[in-house]
């Protein structure tokens, strides 16, 4: 009979045994950087830029979750970093763009939830378009007007979240706090590259 030492030799050779092949596979398989990088974001000590611009958000959690979602930002400069956090905003509103369109659809075209939903499409029409102009900027390296733009998507999604204020159903909550969480990034690191910072 083993030993309990020598249990967990065996337990410790077999578990990195598995490790070294599930790497090997995952590295040849190529499907890995992102499923590593996702794991590896909840484990590693974020980079001082992440730390540095999540330490002045109000959520330090969503804020390195949210960046490290994102294969780039490890090995990301300032620049890099606003290119994710405008395109991750961006991407996010027009997913929900697209689910006002269906509930829209699905709604009877009187009905309060309708007109609710209704303030919202027009809502995140101006969330996109002001992710989109940000977007722009930073490609043109024009860099004054990125935190309002920031903060006009943002209030964009809280005028969406105010019009179901007293509605029973408010089916946009999370996705509309998920949106401003994203802006508010946006707007730190966009005070990266005029001070204020
Ligand atoms: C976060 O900010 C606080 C106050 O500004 C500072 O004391 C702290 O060291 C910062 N932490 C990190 C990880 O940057
Ligand atoms: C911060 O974000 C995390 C992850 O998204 C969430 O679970 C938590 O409730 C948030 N905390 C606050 C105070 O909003
Ligand atoms: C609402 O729906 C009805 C029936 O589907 C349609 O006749 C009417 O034109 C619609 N009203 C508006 C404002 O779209
Ligand atoms: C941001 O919103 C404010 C208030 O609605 C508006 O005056 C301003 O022009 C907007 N900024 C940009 C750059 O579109
Ligand atoms: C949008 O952001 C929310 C909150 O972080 C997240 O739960 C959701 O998955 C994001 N959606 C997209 C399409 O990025």
């Amino acid at each position: 009979m083993a030993t309990p030492t020598r249990q967990f030799w065996r337990l410790s050779i077999l578990s990195s045994t598995l490790l070294f092949f599930i790497v090997t596979i995952a590295v040849h398989a190529n499907i890995p950087s992102v499923a590593i990088a996702a794991a590896a974001s909840t484990t590693t000590k974020p980079t001082e830029l992440v730390s540095d611009v999540c330490n002045r958000t109000s959520n330090y959690t969503f804020c390195v979750s949210a960046l490290y979602a994102d294969p780039r930002t490890p090995t990301t400069d300032a620049y890099g970093l606003a290119f994710v956090a405008f395109g991750m905003a961006y991407l996010n509103a027009s997913a929900t763009q697209d689910l006002i369109t269906k509930l829209l659809k699905k709604s009877a075209n009187e009905t309060r939830q309708f007109r609710h939903l209704e303030t919202c499409r027009l809502d995140y029409k101006k969330a996109i378009s002001a992710l989109e102009m940000a977007y722009g900027d930073l490609n043109s390296e024009t860099f004054f007007e990125l935190a309002e733009l920031a903060g006009n998507a943002s209030a964009a999604a809280k005028d969406c979240q105010a019009a179901f204020k007293d509605a029973p159903h408010r089916p946009l909550t999370a996705r509309n706090l998920g949106l401003r969480g994203l802006c508010e990034i946006c707007a730190v690191i966009s005070k990266l590259f005029t001070g204020g910072f």
